[in-house]
């Protein structure tokens, strides 16, 4: 017998200049004021920004922006954002930009509806009720943010990352446009991208994989192997940029449904204790996680190797080919490379522990011990 059971954001709108339906889409939802949370980079350098004030205005939606997210948002930031949300008593919200921004945009929709903080969210179904309609529009390929029920953040006071995760953030709506996505420079390309990847080989190989996610992260692994070197060397491909958005997408589908594993709950600390950026530190981490694993799950590697390549490769061989292709994308190889500093070790492994939903999802059960070895051979 077949049992799944599958979660996606029920509208979605893909391709170039797609953007022009944001009208028609926050229409629908009935609201007479909107919060937007916009990438700072892209308020800055684009006219995205101009561009969503006209939108909104066209159809008498009042528009109030925040535009000050520029990397890892911390619990202080997004409260702030939902403070001034709830002052202009917003009834839609709408995130434009990478992960940060759309996890922000998030938890602000959240909060409209749910009293107190984020700290108050952040665990599994805390919210207590549904939230304010969102719309995401994902600017970076590789959060997949636009169709995930988390929201994280950090909590800057104890320097750790945690995420409201709740089927009340599932956005209503979501819109993949590639021309959103060709200003964003080679480094964050390649470590979003990577976050992708992350996304879809960990939902491929998750305990809670069934046939239906599998496909989905299959083709997300062998869109985000073609394209991810091609708008890393041509940022203006619009049809390489469009595959990566729905490669992100397809990863978000099966991170949302199959979950993802040890990469996820090893890197976390990375961020919360370090600044280390999300898909950097998932990047560095996925090959030595795969080489802990990998007797376990020889078959499927030689799988993805074999669909992603088009070659018949053996596993070990396959970890070796990742690891050619993230130095081609300028992915760092070890964490020493990224100021991890090497006494860190048990502080890391203590809060990796503590990241325990990936880790049950991890194809094989994870020790303590486990989490030692893998971090020092990242070193
Ligand atoms: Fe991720």
């Amino acid at each position: 017998m077949i049992e799944f059971k599958l979660i996606c954001t029920p509208e979605i709108f893909s391709g170039k200049n797609s953007f022009e339906k944001l009208g028609e889409i926050a229409k629908k939802l009935n609201g007479k004021c909107a919060f937007v949370v916009i990438d700072q980079f892209l308020a800055k350098k684009t006219d995205i920004k101009e561009k969503t004030i006209k939108i909104l205005e066209n159809i008498r939606i009042k528009p109030v922006i925040y535009d000050r997210i520029s990397s890892e948002p911390t619990t202080d930031t997004g409260n702030e954002c939902a403070e001034i949300a709830r002052k202009n008593r917003c009834d839609i919200v709408i995130g434009i930009g990478g992960g940060s921004t759309l996890d922000t945009a998030k938890a602000v929709a959240g909060l409209l509806k749910n009293p107190g903080k984020i700290e108050d969210y952040q665990g599994i179904d805390k919210l207590k009720y549904p939230s304010t309609p969102k719309i995401m529009v994902p600017t970076t390929a590789g959060t997949g943010s636009e169709v995930t029920f988390t929201a994280v953040f950090i909590r800057a006071y104890e320097k750790k990352k945690a995420g409201i995760n709740s089927k009340y953030l599932y956005p209503e709506a979501a819109i993949l446009d590639p021309m959103l996505t060709l200003s964003l420079p080679k480094g964050p390309t390649a470590a979003t991208g990577m976050d992708a990847f992350c996304h879809a080989i960990e939902s491929y190989l998750s305990r809670r994989a069934n046939f239906l996610t599998k496909p989905i992260s299959m083709a997300a692994m062998e869109l985000i192997w073609k394209n991810l070197p091609i708008v890393f060397e041509k940022p203006d491909d619009i049809e390489a940029r469009d595959n990566m958005l729905c490669a992100s997408f397809l990863a978000g589908v099966g991170l949302a449904n199959a979950g993802v594993t040890a990469v996820h709950s090893l890197s976390y600390p990375l961020g919360g204790l370090f600044g280390i950026s999300h898909g950097i530190g998932n990047a560095v981490l996925l090959p030595y996680i795969l080489e802990s694993t990998l007797p376990h799950i020889s078959k499927e590697i030689e799988e993805i190797a074999y669909r992603i390549t088009g070659r018949k490769i053996d596993a070990k061989n396959f970890i070796d080919k990742l690891r050619e292709f993230q130095k081609s994308l300028g992915i760092p190889q070890r964490l020493s490379e990224i100021n991890v500093p090497q006494n860190s070790i048990k502080q890391l492994v203590e809060a990796a522990m503590q990241v325990k939903v990936p880790l049950d999802n991890h194809p094989v059960s994870i020790t303590e011990d486990d989490i030692i070895k893998i971090y020092k051979s990242a070193f």
